[in-house]
């Protein structure tokens, strides 16, 4: 008999829309039962952005504020799966997934209850990952499964390519020089192969390998120098945040922020990966495997 699942997720290009539709076009052949809810904040933010509205957004993100949505109804009292769609901003849950994590009828469905998430994100979500498991498991949410799909060229290339469809809201090549932003057709096609892992193990209701499945079909990828940068952004974030939530006049830090993103990206990052390839990494290869297992799986 066909299983009940709940889908739910922000998109704001349609491009994680893309994404779900793909994962679940075989759980919705094997005859599940699918229902889906694209949630909208109750204020839409702007698409496409402007750069006051884009950098305004990161203090909420990084410290976790939740926003609102506009109401909507969940059909069941319980469901076998729930899958869950996110987006990182500012290597943080963006602030509409981060409240559907803190709404009051989804963490009274998410509670005992498999969960698969799922990202679209340009290429650094292991932060925001991290802080959804533990939402999750606060709620009482089982993880059984994460699929983090990326914009796979390279990180200047992507920064580049990203606010040109943030803020044009196309997405699409860049002077015709810059590769198409975002994920790639062929990565959010081939996430079919991770709904029929998923489907095989929904149907017998035991979910013990589908990470290693998962990850055995590239569903994650943990590359070293993104992962270490970001550990460093992440922290440097929260230090921003908290300066520039306690301004009255914000707008001229979060110039300062912008400026600082720029200069961290192009010019500290390869300085501080060339410091760290020399004098640290080649000692610490233990502990890069370790944390790397830790982020591809769903513990
Ligand atoms: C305000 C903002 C901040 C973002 N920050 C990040 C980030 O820290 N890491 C990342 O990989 N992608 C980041 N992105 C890209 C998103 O994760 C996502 O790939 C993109 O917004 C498309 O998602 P959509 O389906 O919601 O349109 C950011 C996007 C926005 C709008």
């Amino acid at each position: 008999m066909g299983k009940k699942i709940l889908v739910i997720y922000y998109s704001q290009s349609g491009q994680l829309g893309d994404i779900i539709n793909s994962l679940t076009a075989p759980l919705i052949q094997a005859g599940n039962s699918i229902e889906t809810i694209r949630v909208e904040p109750a204020t839409a933010y702007p698409f496409p952005w402007t750069g006051k509205a884009f950098f305004a957004v990161m203090p909420d993100c990084v410290q976790g504020v939740p926003g609102e949505l506009k109401p909507f109804q969940l059909k069941e009292t319980s469901y076998d799966l729930i899958i869950m769609g996110y987006q990182a901003w500012f290597l943080s849950p963006s602030i509409p997934f981060n409240t559907i994590l803190n709404h009051p009828s989804v963490k009274a469905v998410l509670k005992d209850t498999a969960v698969v998430t799922i990202t679209g994100a340009r290429n650094m979500w292991i932060s925001a990952m991290e802080r959804i498991k533990k939402s999750l498991q606060e709620s009482g949410a089982n993880l059984v499964g994460n699929i983090a799909l990326v914009d796979k060229h390279a990180n200047f290339i992507s920064f580049v390519t990203i606010f040109y469809w943030m803020f044009k809201g196309k997405k699409e090549r860049y002077l015709n020089i810059f590769p198409k932003p975002g994920v790639a057709d062929a990565d959010i096609d081939h996430c079919k192969v991770f709904g029929s892992a998923i489907e095989k193990h929904l149907s017998s209701g035991q979910y013990n390998g589908l990470q290693d499945e998962l990850i055995e079909e590239k569903a994650i990828v943990v590359k070293y120098n993104l992962m270490f940068i970001e550990s460093k952004a992440r922290k440097i974030f929260a230090i921003w945040a908290g300066i520039i939530s306690k301004r009255k006049n914000k707008t001229a830090w979060l110039v300062a922020f912008k400026y600082y993103l720029i200069i961290a990206l192009f010019i500290a990052a390869p300085i501080i990966l060339t410091v760290d390839a020399i004098f640290f990494k080649p000692f610490l290869s233990g502990r890069i495997k370790k944390q790397k297992q830790h982020y591809l799986g769903v513990n």
